[in-house]
């Protein structure tokens, strides 16, 4: 077991936090969520795909470690953008798709020009985001006209037996596996606490049309503890 870490976490921590889990990050994300991160993934990647829209530029927001922009390299796109605040997440993401671009930024201020990219993704970063507003902000100002948002985000499920299996799953297992794995409980700590305090104070669905998207849909996974949100600018 490793030496545990001592440090209270805040949200403009976090980067810092996922530089220290970046080498872990994807054999624990495996392991947590028994193999289905990467299927939840190809759904949004097909459920894009369905759209029929030729995305020439797309940008991973909150990219991390890469997984969700090497399943988007399906789409064929011309240009593909990494975005992170954490150097570490972003050099492991820099093996899996070497010929994208590489940008370390935070969502809240994101370094490209207005109506620039086609298509915008976040997987599993919008909690982490220390001013959800403005960033949505930010994608409303880089998304062309008729570009298309997609944010994927754990959410506790509504209904009374999923929701608890959750909880417990969530607040009890994930610290635990998380420590005996990397030996930083808080990290962990926080990614189990960041689920519960977000779906209590954001209401995704909502907030992306008070910021101007049009056409918003969500479809949901176990129970809606994971879901996906679609919208267009
Ligand atoms: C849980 S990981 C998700 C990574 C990846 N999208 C995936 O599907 O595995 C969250 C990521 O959000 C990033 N992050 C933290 N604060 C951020 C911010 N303000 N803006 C953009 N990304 C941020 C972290 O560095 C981390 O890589």
């Amino acid at each position: 077991m490793k030496q545990a870490k001592t440090y209270v976490l805040t949200k403009e921590l976090t980067p810092i936090m996922f530089n220290e889990i970046a080498e872990e990050y994807d054999r624990l994300d495996r392991k947590l969520s028994f193999g289905l991160d990467l299927t939840w993934r190809k759904k949004l990647t097909q459920y894009l795909k369905n759209t029929n829209k030729n995305f020439e530029i797309v940008s991973d927001i909150a990219a991390g470690t890469g997984d969700m922009l090497a399943e988007l390299k399906k789409m064929n796109a011309k240009k593909y953008i990494v975005i992170d605040p954490s150097v570490n997440m972003l050099n492991i993401a820099k093996t899996k798709v070497p010929d994208a671009e590489f940008i370390i930024a935070k969502a809240e201020e994101i370094p490209l020009p207005e109506n620039f990219t086609d298509l915008i993704t976040v997987a599993f970063g919008v909690r982490n985001f220390s001013d959800i507003n403005r960033a949505f902000d930010e994608f409303y100002r880089i998304l062309k006209p008729e570009g298309k948002l997609a944010i994927m985000e754990f959410s506790v499920p509504k209904n009374i037996i999923p929701a608890l299996g959750f909880k417990f799953y969530v607040k009890y297992v994930v610290p635990f596996l998380g420590y005996m794995h990397t030996g930083n409980y808080q990290a962990y700590k926080y990614l189990a606490e960041s689920i519960f305090d977000f779906s209590k104070r954001y209401d995704i669905k909502s907030m992306l049309s008070k910021h101007n998207f049009t056409n918003v849909k969500v479809r949901n996974f176990i129970f809606g503890g994971v879901k996906i949100y679609c919208c267009s600018k």
